[in-house]
């Protein structure tokens, strides 16, 4: 079994009022995505590339929990998201844009916060403390308030302590989203150090150069579907192009519908 496998995902929001006028719409559903198969292992860099509202949050979420599934189910692991929660939350490290650090907080204090919140020892804490924090060179910020913090150095801190108990699996919605190319690159390096480790590291992108050159493989995601999946070779040969852009026009203009 591979360490992440997604079968026949379908999560389907039920949109409020206010939603509903603002997405111009007279249905109460949305589904976000629709139907998606796709499986990851140990050792490689995946990515999930697609538009603005193409379900690539929702099922980075659903694999770290965070949601349930409409229908269809993921295992990580080995451990069902749904029935195995828990085991499934001490296997990942998860980032995303939209749970942020408690700006009252120094990095060093939440680092240490999460880490005995994984049960990992204080030593262990400390030593892998020192080794991110130089790696991302936040150890002269880490007293600061992250408040205080530059966006670039904010992102560095909230991925740093989403590695806190050196988890086997890393799951990174948008990871260098808001950075510049310097802080971007030293985020897409520890990546594939991570990769080097033997760790499955999935994300999701909708920087074309960013798939085409740190992914090991790709799934387009257009309108909560998988519309292709494969190394960056394969779905150009499948796509008949010469590069990622062109692919996903070539997917694009194939695959959406109306009512996007
Ligand atoms: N909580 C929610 N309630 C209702 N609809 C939602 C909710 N979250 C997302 N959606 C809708 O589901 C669809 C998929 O959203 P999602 O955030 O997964 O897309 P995405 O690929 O991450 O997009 P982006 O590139 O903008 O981050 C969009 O149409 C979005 O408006
Ligand atoms: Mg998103």
């Amino acid at each position: 079994m591979a360490m992440i496998e997604i079968n026949n995902l379908t999560k389907i929001y039920k949109l409020s009022k206010k939603q509903m006028q603002a997405a111009k719409t007279k249905k109460n559903m949305k589904t976000a995505v629709d139907n998606v198969s796709l499986s990851a292992e140990n050792g490689e860099i995946f990515g999930l590339l697609g538009p603005n509202g193409a379900g690539k949050t929702t099922t980075l979420r659903c694999i770290s929990t965070l949601l349930t599934p409409t229908s269809g189910d993921i295992s990580v692991a080995g451990y069902d998201t749904v029935k195995n929660a828990e085991m499934v939350r001490s296997k990942i490290g998860f980032l995303t844009n939209e749970i942020k650090l408690d700006p009252h907080f120094s990095p060093k204090y939440l680092f240490n916060f999460f880490g005995r919140l994984h049960g990992v020892d204080d030593d262990v804490i400390d030593s892998r403390r020192q080794e991110l924090f130089d790696y991302f060179g936040i150890r002269e910020f880490e007293d600061k308030k992250i408040e205080e913090l530059s966006t670039g150095m904010k992102q560095k801190a909230a991925i740093a302590v989403s590695l806190v108990h050196d988890p086997q699996i890393v799951i990174f919605d948008e990871p260098t989203s808001g950075l510049d190319i310097i802080t971007a690159r030293s985020v897409t390096d520890y990546l594939k150090k991570l990769k080097e480790q033997g760790k499955l590291v999935i994300i999701s992108t909708h920087i074309m150069s960013e798939a085409e050159k740190l992914c090991d493989r790709i799934a387009v995601i257009i309108g909560g579907q998988k519309v292709c999946e494969g190394t960056l070779k394969e779905i150009l040969q499948s796509t008949d192009t010469k590069d990622l852009e062109d692919a996903f026009f070539e997917l694009y203009k194939n695959n959406s519908k109306e009512d996007m």
